[in-house]
Formats: structure tokens, sequence, C-alpha cells
């Protein structure tokens, strides 16, 4: 499984779960060092052995992506799914150039365009092939969008449109290549994770990166392409959808 993000606390709460479903782990972060210390805690808290999990270092942009992709991904033979939890953040759309607005564009959607299409490409050739077997006989290609994506914000509806656009491709994929992979959506709500920093938001509505792993655990098992973490923001992301526009154009939140 190849991780992209792999420092964020999202994907580090998730890190596990794949081990214990027999996955070995291709970590890419930008910060190689931090990525090592995300596998020493794997080895020395979980147990899991050192050879089952590789570090990379690896800095997503829009010019390099494509390169970025064929070079990582075609150099892992036994490729059997990809995780991205990379992504960035900004609250206030109205204030970013536009140089800012299309880096993070890129970032959140654009950029990871290539790593999908990669992935899916080889899975669907290894599945043509009988390569993908037993209990991984279809490939995973595992997203971490954002509630976000349900409807535009006043202040984040840039970051919000991102992770609408990713969604959106996530469903074409999933149709596309729904022999050789699940393809899954996930959905979180508020994260207590550094992506919060700055912000004054209900400590209610707060939950911890395991949440996620949660979800993606209902996902596997159940076969949900899209799963919410936790689970109330699919109730509330049902609502917010039925607002009608007149009305949600002059609401601020
Ligand atoms: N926290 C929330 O409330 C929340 C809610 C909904 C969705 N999400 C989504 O969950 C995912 C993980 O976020 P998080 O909350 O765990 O925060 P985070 O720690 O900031 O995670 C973002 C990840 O993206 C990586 N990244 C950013 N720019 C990159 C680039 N140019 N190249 C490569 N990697 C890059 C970061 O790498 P570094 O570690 O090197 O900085 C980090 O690992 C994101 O996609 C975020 O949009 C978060």
């Amino acid at each position: 499984m190849v991780v992209l993000g792999a420092n964020s606390p999202i994907a580090q709460a998730c890190l596990p779960m794949f081990l214990r479903r027999g996955y070995d782990l291709l970590l890419c972060a930008r910060t190689l060092d931090k990525a090592q210390q995300v596998k020493a805690h794997l080895c020395a808290e979980g147990g899991w052995a050192p050879e089952r999990i590789i570090c990379r270092a690896l800095s997503l942009s829009a010019e390099s992506a494509d390169g970025q992709a064929q070079a990582l991904l075609n150099s892992v033979p036994d490729l059997c799914g990809l995780f991205t939890a990379v992504g960035v953040y900004a609250e206030t759309c109205d204030q970013l150039s536009t140089a800012q607005a299309f880096d993070l564009t890129a970032i959140n959607f654009t950029a990871q365009i290539p790593f999908l299409n990669r992935t899916a490409e080889i899975l669907k050739l290894k599945h043509r092939q009988g390569q993908l077997q037993g209990r991984h006989k279809r490939g995973l290609i595992i997203a971490v969008s954002s509630v976000a994506a349900v409807r535009g914000r006043c202040t984040n509806y840039l970051y919000g449109a991102s992770k609408a656009a990713l969604s959106t491709y996530l469903d074409g994929m999933r149709q596309q290549y729904q022999d050789c992979a699940a393809v899954i959506e996930l959905r979180p709500g508020l994260i207590a994770t550094s992506m919060l920093d700055g912000r004054r938001l209900p400590a209610l509505l707060i939950a911890q990166p395991q949440a996620v792993e949660r979800a993606l655990e209902r996902a596997l098992r159940f076969g949900s392409p899209v799963v919410y973490a936790p689970r109330f923001w699919g109730l509330l992301a049902f609502f917010w959808r039925l607002i009608p526009h007149r009305l949600y154009g002059r609401l601020k939140f």
C-alpha cells in the first residue's frame, strides 16, 4: 500500500489497520525524518516487522506530479493500493493570491490525479493478469476528502471546491475501475490535527484521528464507497444538502 501524506495524523491512525490486513507499507512524506519516526513508532508500539515498512521523501507539486507518480508507482512491483491523505487548508479564500489558490487546488486535487490514475492502470493490468489474489483480489484506492466537499461555505469554499473535485473524480473512477479496485472516499468532519490550529470551533464537534480509522474499517468491512468520520457528519451532510440555494446563500457559518 502506497501512502501519500504519511506523516498526517489521519494517515498515521489508519496505518496499523493496513498492516493488520496484510498490506506492507510504502510511506511517502515531505519530511523523511518524520516518516522514519512514524515507522519506528509502528514497529515499537505495534510490534510490526521493520521490513514491512519503507519510507520515501515526496513533495507534491503540479509541475512534477506526473513524473513523480510514474517513478514512484512503477518502482512498486507488488502494488495493491494507494491511500492519499495529502491536503492543505485555507480558511480565508478571498485573501489568497491567484498563485496560492492554484497551489491549494493542485495539492488537494490536480497533483493527485497522476497518482490515482497510474495506480488504477496498474491495478487493472494486475487484475487482467490474475495477479490480485486472495484477500487482495481487488486493489484499493482510498482518498481523504472532507465534509467541506458537500457544500461551499463563505470562509473555506476554495478548500471545499478542491475536495469536491476530488470527490467527483473518485465517483467516476469507482465506475470505471469497479472490476479491479474498490475506490473509497473518506469524509472526515472536524478532526483534532494541526489543520484546525487557529480556528474557533465547538469542542463537541471535534473528533480524534482514530474516528477516521474506524470509518475506513467500516468502509472495508461493508464495502461502503463513501464514509463520514465520525458517522454523524453523514446525517448533517444529508440535511445540509436539503437547504434551498436561495436560503443557503443568506446564511453565514
Ligand atoms: N483535520 C481535519 O479536521 C480534516 C477534516 C477533513 C479532511 N481533512 C483532510 O485530511 C487529510 C489529512 O489532514 P490532517 O488533518 O491529518 O492534517 P495534516 O497533518 O496537515 O495533513 C496533511 C498532509 O498533507 C501533506 N502535504 C501537504 N502539502 C503537501 C505537498 N505539497 N506534498 C506532499 N505532501 C503534502 C502534509 O505533509 P507534511 O506532514 O509534510 O506537512 C500532511 O502529511 C487532508 O487531506 C485534509 O484535507 C482533515
